[in-house]
């Protein structure tokens, strides 16, 4: 049987740190209460477009590989954040790296859209589709944040990481996922502003409402993470201790949290990366496989549990055997350029061009988009 075994991994992470005390100087917010309710500190802004931080993210993941360029028959770029729509972000990546062959796509479902990804990348490769994937998560959500809004402003940071998959013989990679999405809750989490459907109205992208029902989300979060975790942990045989690591959607604390009690596993067993970088969207879980191989918290042959939702409501949760290998083969030079300002100018320059207060919300809403807002 064939399997995808995860044979490359690398991130790359905007260095502009956006504290709370910054979002404090233009938003009635602290640093108790970000801290108290979503055990946020810090996240990042980037100074590049997506594809510049997958391109990097991808370059490094390849080169841990030892797999060129020109051997990647597929890449995916998992994000709800693009550079542009048409030509896809993927094609973008793959010019930059010089995968020739490669075909690419882009792949959307919000927050999960790394873990719909690896799904999909190794799903190709089992079936014998394609032999080598890269599958990037990232998000460039500062650029399409309300910065007036503290609802959602304080939750969200830039970020990207990827995986090289190969085929291989042994068991390894992705060995069980439940995924699945709950449309019912889809106006719980909309950014209004962007899509077709918002065309001819005048919004251009940034120009952004984010309708975000946290309390909504939140138990929505749970019940799909914790329902899935369950489930794929029954379809696959496994036992809540026979997990080594967790690597969480990080949304927010209190729901990592949650969601490790109801699958019976401590939180020592759980990757955090959440107080670092808050929620970055579908580059949170690759991210933080990356930190957990880079800090020794992979072992070889270990067993993860990716859990994740995002909007949608979609969800996914993923078992995955690592291989033999916790070492990268090699590096690459490749890096962002300097950034030479701080991440509160960067934000202050975007808050600039937004005009969160000229226009109303429900100018921005097409008839097709009032769904009614469903009940936690
Ligand atoms: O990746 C998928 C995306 N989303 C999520 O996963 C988010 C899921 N939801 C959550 O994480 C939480 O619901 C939030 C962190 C968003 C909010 O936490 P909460 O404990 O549910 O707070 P709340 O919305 O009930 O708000 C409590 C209070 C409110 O004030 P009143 O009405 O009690 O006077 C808010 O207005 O906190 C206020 N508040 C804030 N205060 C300071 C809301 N945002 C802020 C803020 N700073 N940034």
């Amino acid at each position: 049987m064939t399997y995808a075994a995860i044979t490359g991994w690398g991130a790359c992470m905007p260095p502009a740190v956006l504290t709370n005390a910054d979002l404090a100087t233009f938003l009635d917010t602290s640093d108790d209460w970000i801290i108290s309710r979503t055990g946020m500190k810090e996240r990042r802004v980037s100074h590049v477009p997506a594809i510049e931080l997958s391109t990097v993210a991808a370059a490094r993941a390849l080169a841990c590989a030892n797999l060129p360029a020109d051997d990647v028959d597929l890449i995916i770029y998992g994000s709800c954040s693009y550079d542009e729509a048409v030509p896809n972000c993927a094609s973008g990546v793959q010019l930059n790296l010089g995968a020739t062959h490669a075909a690419s796509m882009d792949v959307n479902t919000a927050c999960t859209s790394f873990l719909y990804g690896l799904i999909t990348a190794t799903a190709m490769i089992r079936t014998g589709v394609v032999k080598n994937a890269v599958v990037i998560g990232v998000e460039l959500i500062t650029h399409y944040m309300d910065w007036s809004d503290r609802n959602v402003a304080v939750l969200f940071g830039d970020g990207a990481a990827a995986v090289v998959l190969q085929a291989s013989e042994k068991e390894s990679g992705v060995i069980g996922s439940i995924i699945g999405c709950n449309a019912e809750a889809r106006p719980s989490l909309r950014v209004r502003g962007i899509g077709c459907g918002y065309a001819g109205r005048g919004i251009t992208l940034g120009d952004t409402i984010w309708d975000f029902d946290g309390q909504v989300i939140f138990k929505r979060a749970v019940k799909a993470m914790s329902g899935a975790s369950a489930r794929v942990m029954q379809e696959c045989g496994v036992t809540a201790g026979q997990i080594d690591l967790v690597v969480p959607h990080q949304a927010n604390l209190r729901i990592i949290e949650s969601v490790a009690k109801y699958a019976g596993i401590p939180m020592e067993r759980v990757m955090l990366t959440v107080q670092k970088y808050g929620n970055m969207s579908a580059a949170t879980v690759p991210v933080a496989l990356v930190e957990a191989l880079e800090t020794g918290r992979v072992k070889p042959g270990s067993l993860l549990l990716m859990t994740g939702f995002g909007g949608g409501l979609t969800w996914a949760s993923l078992l995955v055997r690592w291989g033999d290998r916790v070492t990268p083969l090699g590096a690459t030079d490749r890096a962002l350029p300097p950034c030479t300002k701080t991440a509160l100018e960067m934000v202050n320059e975007i808050r600039a061009k937004q005009d969160p207060h000229g226009r109303s919300a429900a100018g921005l809403m097409s008839a097709e988009f009032t769904e009614k807002q469903p009940a936690g």
